[in-house]
């Protein structure tokens, strides 16, 4: 088991947002949390990330995380190989790891040739593609994604499946959080987070 959440809640002031939110994952296995806008999603990530305490419950992390914010968290005033080296620093990545696990996100995910601008010049899906790379900069055991879709085209899209694909061959798991999943076939567990529960 890479991570376990027991009886979560969350509350802001009456707003129950979270009731009692409990669930596993193991490693290699593909995840989605889908629920409408306003359910409790991006909240309940930002508990299992750490960013936010919860009221009631825990949660055992097993491996390192990489989290994909649904708003891209970038530095819009440094340039793209900037906000690599940043994260890269952060996570305590070696040098020459670092150069060719990012040399190859950026050619994979195709945006190389921003690489000495300002995030802040980029289209959306730029920076969203750039929000992603930095998730996987580290080669987690755990990557857990808000609305990854979004701001995705279509060759974006069935690149995401190839590598998520090849990260779980590495026994990587995957959570994938969205208010609409359309492939369910590609999932191994969909649960629905609806009043404050998953079912
Ligand atoms: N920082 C916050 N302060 C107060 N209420 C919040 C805060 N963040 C989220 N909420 C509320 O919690 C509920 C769930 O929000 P969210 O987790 O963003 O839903 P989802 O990601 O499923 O769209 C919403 O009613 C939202 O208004
Ligand atoms: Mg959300």
């Amino acid at each position: 088991m890479i991570l376990k959440v027991e009886n979560i809640g969350k509350s802001f002031g009456k707003n129950k947002v979270l009731k009692n939110v409990s669930f596993e994952m193991d490693p290699s296995l593909l995840y989605g949390i889908v629920g409408e806008n306003g359910s409790g999603k991006s909240t309940l990530l930002k508990i299992i990330v750490g960013e936010w305490k919860p009221d009631k419950g825990n949660i055992s992390v097993a491996g390192r995380i990489g989290y994909c914010p649904q708003n891209v968290l970038l530095f819009s005033h440094l340039t793209v190989d900037e906000n690599m080296r940043y994260f890269a620093a952060a996570y305590n990545i070696e040098k020459l790891e670092f150069i060719s696990r990012s040399e190859s996100l950026m050619d994979y995910f195709n945006f190389k040739k921003f690489r000495k601008e300002r995030v802040v010049n980029l289209s959306g899906g730029t920076q969203q593609k750039i929000n992603l790379a930095i998730a996987l900069l580290h080669r987690p055991q755990l990557l857990i994604l808000d609305e990854p879709y979004n701001g995705f085209d279509w060759d974006t899209y069935q690149r995401f499946w190839i590598y998520a694909n090849q990260l779980r061959e590495e026994g990587c798991a995957i959570l994938v959080v969205a208010h609409l999943i359309t492939e369910k076939e590609r999932f191994d567990r969909v649960f629905n987070l609806t009043e404050g529960e998953l079912t």
